[in-house]
């Protein structure tokens, strides 16, 4: 029997969706390294920092207290009141304990999101440059994405410039802050008129605050907290950055109706909920006291102040990020294709960073780097752009 290619096929929905280029980075860093080179290494995106010992503590109590069994795939109680209560005071967002779920990741939380609001054919709107999974888990929703400059939001208004990239297909805004890759955090004012565009155009907003502890400049400020904007809005945490525990896979994300049911499903028929020790480490990280977030935060700020220094010396301009843990400099000077530049800097000077053509056409001429390393490694970084560039 003959098999038709229409079968052995995968499904269309998976057609537009991507792999991450950081992974072909990492690829040509292993290659370097197998040759015996020493590699300055600003490609990364997770903290340095590794999970604090409360956090470890709880997970192996859990496992020696047998809490091994299925939990409710929102998540345990005991974790799903404490977040309420975060939210409830920490982002001013008016969430009921039964509005939160606990999730693998802000990952799942973006996932469900988007599947639980765009249909075929819509159209998401995307501050950029952006974080670039988004543009994938657009994709499978077969939506489509458009790019809103976020320089030109900052320079020309966001309510004038939203106005210009939308149209009637449009449903969603993807509401970054602190931005990765830029470092940016939009200000209370400008959360408002995305606000307020939002509220004129019935549309709804996915707001990603996985950074929302990484402050240096300004505030975090949530856009769920304005009036109106609870019932149109899914907000994505992660635990992540905060407390150092990428690899846990531990997030959570609040919403109202219907948006909560749309998580709840996506959840329940995916990974069915997080591993329930898991989960018993992230309330003891969630109980942790606020002096660890401020102390990583000092540490990142002597970090983000040496690499932004020593970029603009070497004449790789850019602005001092406000938030999250990257640099993300004008690379022009270099070569005007970010990839290029990207392999000029890997093959003279041995630092390896993100070109920004990776977080869309307005990232190209850039390249990102991260600050989420040891401070030996951004002055060894340095040193070698300075002598080899
Ligand atoms: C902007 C942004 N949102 C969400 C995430 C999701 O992180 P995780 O799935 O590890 O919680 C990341 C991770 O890099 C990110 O940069």
């Amino acid at each position: 029997m003959t098999t038709s290619p229409t079968i052995l096929r995968l499904a269309s929905r998976l057609d537009e969706v991507g792999f991450s280029d950081i992974v072909k980075i990492r690829n040509r860093i292993m290659e370097l390294r197998s040759q015996g080179a020493t590699v300055h290494q600003f490609e990364g995106g997770e903290p340095f920092m590794t999970t604090p010992e409360p956090i470890k503590q709880a997970m192996k109590s859990a496992l020696d207290e047998n809490k091994t069994r299925y939990a409710p795939s929102s998540g345990i109680p005991e974790l799903r009141k404490v977040i309420a209560e975060k939210l409830r005071t920490k982002n001013r967002i008016p969430a009921q304990d039964s509005d939160v779920i606990v999730l693998n990741g802000g990952m799942q939380g973006l996932f469900g999101a988007f599947q639980s609001t765009v249909n075929p054919g819509d159209e998401v709107l995307l501050f950029s440059p952006y974080w670039t999974p988004i543009k994938d888990l657009v994709a499978h929703c077969q939506a489509k994405f458009v790019l809103v400059p976020t320089d030109e939001a900052r320079e020309f208004g966001f309510e004038q410039t939203l106005s210009r990239y939308s149209t009637e297909r449009t449903k969603v805004i993807y509401y970054n802050t602190p931005q990765n890759p830029s470092g940016v955090v939009f200000t209370r004012d400008e959360a408002r008129s995305v606000a307020q565009f939002a509220q004129d155009r019935d549309l709804v907003v996915i707001a990603d605050e996985a950074y929302e502890d990484l402050i240096y400049d300004g505030e975090h400020f949530s856009i769920a907290s304005l009036d109106g904007m609870y019932e149109r809005t899914i907000t994505s945490f992660t635990l992540s950055k905060s407390y150092s525990m990428t690899g846990w896979r531990l997030g959570y994300a609040v919403a109202p109706e219907p948006w909560i049911t749309g998580l709840k499903k996506t959840t329940l028929y995916s990974s069915n909920g997080v591993s329930t020790p898991t989960q018993w480490a992230g309330l003891a990280a969630m109980q942790l006291d606020d002096s660890i977030l401020e102390s990583n935060v000092a540490e990142y700020r002597r970090r983000r102040d040496v690499l932004w220094a020593g970029l603009n010396e070497l004449g790789l301009t850019c602005e001092k990020p406000a938030g999250a843990f990257y640099a993300f400099p004008d690379v022009t000077r270099i070569n005007g294709d970010s990839r290029e530049a990207a392999e000029i800097l890997l093959n003279r000077a041995k630092v390896s960073a993100v070109p920004g053509i990776v977080f869309g056409t307005h990232g190209e001429g850039h390249l990102r780097f991260s600050f989420s390393t040891p401070m030996e490694t951004i002055e060894a970084g340095l040193d070698s752009l300075r002598r080899n560039l």
